[in-house]
């Protein structure tokens, strides 16, 4: 008997472990408390700071609205967007309320998931957005679907990065708009030199500015372009390992101490990547082309 239908790629593979991987993460009860009491559990990703001691809840959402800006001549009431591994749903719930149009949550979390919708129903949101369980590696939507396929901080959990930009550029309607952020590797980063940063998130290894510029280009997208906002990361770290070491007794009422002493060891770790500029971050805009 042929392996063909029996066995995966190993692209495949591990995609599949990364998602498994990054379920598993963000359906652990510390895990998902250490971002709601640290970040303020709306939004989990990098934030743009007015000042260095802005809290992260802030400069998150600035985040939120400088991407969203980017997007905007795109989205309105008959417009449709697509959230990829939309966490607890910050940005999706400002989508909707800024622009009024439909917004589609996929996210491979249950419990973030369970939250995000109960969330929406205590907003009166609950009609403009639909919760989808699922994973980004293999959207469940027909092509031309979405006028803008949206991201924060979800890519860098990928298994196969390539499938998922290529599945991101088919859902998306011609004329429409892909726009992201992600924590990535500088382009001249070793791998290896981000091993112990990145162990804590279960993921290998992140991408690059130029790998994600190559891919779009090679998927028929035009107009990339990298809004580069890397110097964000050092005051972002920064803030967070102050607030877990300022409120590390209290958050060992909601965090295990073991994770917490975790956090405490790690966090610096992502301190000093950005110091010697191993890390790249900012927002990617990119559209497909009318025809
Ligand atoms: C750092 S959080 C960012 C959440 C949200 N985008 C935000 O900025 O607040 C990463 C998110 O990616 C989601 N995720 C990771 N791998 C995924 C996959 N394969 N498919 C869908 N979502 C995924 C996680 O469940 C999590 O919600």
């Amino acid at each position: 008997m042929s392996n063909e239908s029996t066995q995966s790629s190993p692209d495949t593979e591990a995609a599949a472990n990364a998602a498994a991987a990054a379920r598993r993460y963000y359906d652990t009860g510390d895990v998902d408390a250490f971002y709601d009491a640290v970040w303020g559990g709306e939004d989990i990703h990098t934030g743009i700071y007015a000042h260095e001691h802005e809290p992260v809840a802030k400069a998150s959402r600035r985040t939120v609205e400088k991407t969203a800006d980017k997007v905007a001549e795109r989205l309105g009431p008959d417009r449709t967007v697509l959230d990829l591994g939309s966490g607890y749903g910050g940005a999706t719930r400002y989508l909707a309320e800024r622009f009024r149009g439909q917004v589609v949550a996929l996210n491979i979390s249950e419990s973030q998931n369970e939250r995000h919708r109960r969330t929406n129903a205590e907003r009166g949101l609950d009609n403009l957005i639909q919760v989808v369980t699922g994973s980004f590696q293999e959207i469940p939507f027909p092509e031309a679907h979405f006028d803008v396929v949206w991201s924060q901080e979800a890519f860098c959990h990928s298994g196969d990065r390539e499938t998922l930009l290529k599945e991101a550029t088919r859902v998306l309607k011609p004329g429409g708009e892909l726009v992201f952020t992600d924590v990535m590797a500088a382009d001249d980063t070793p791998a290896e030199a981000l091993r112990p940063v990145v162990a804590r998130l279960e993921v290998t290894a992140l991408a690059t500015p130029s790998f994600y510029r190559e891919q779009m280009l090679e998927l028929g997208l035009r107009d990339v372009e990298f809004d580069d906002r890397s110097e964000q990361l050092l005051t972002h770290y920064l803030r967070l390992t102050e607030e877990t070491t300022r409120r590390a007794a209290e958050l060992q009422d909601v965090i295990s101490p073991a994770y917490v002493k975790s956090l405490l060891e790690n966090l610096p770790l992502w301190v000093e990547a950005c110091r010697n500029n191993h890390l790249s971050w900012g927002i990617f805009h990119a559209h497909r082309p009318e025809t």
